[in-house]
């Protein structure tokens, strides 16, 4: 896990599930949908609100205040809410820790 800054216990993520973690001074929402965990920005890139709680579904969260929906892998909006991906970094899970990656 070289690169990857361990940040939680894979155990702590529940599916459908989200947690707001800060890596190095950056908001990092991890996210487990679908068996996989993803990392995006803890920001709705609408109004800047918090996307933690927000519904996880098919590799997907919307976002708890007016719910814009973005994709958890490519951090691409649905909708016409905001046109501004999330950002996304990389994840890696070993040995039951779940590791972040920032560019
Ligand atoms: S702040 Fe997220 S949809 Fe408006």
């Amino acid at each position: 896990m070289s690169d990857y800054i361990p940040v939680l216990e894979l155990a702590a993520l529940a599916p459908d599930s989200s947690a707001l973690v800060t890596v190095q001074g950056c908001e990092v929402l991890l996210c487990h949908s679908g068996g996989e965990v993803f990392a995006v920005g803890g920001r709705c890139t609408h109004q800047q609100e918090p996307l933690v709680g927000g519904r996880i579904r098919r590799g997907h969260i919307s976002c708890p205040l007016h719910g814009a929906r973005f994709n958890l892998r490519t951090g691409e909006p649905v909708g016409q809410l905001t046109r501004i991906p999330l950002s996304t970094y990389q994840v890696q899970v070993e040995s039951g820790m779940i590791g972040v990656k920032l560019d």
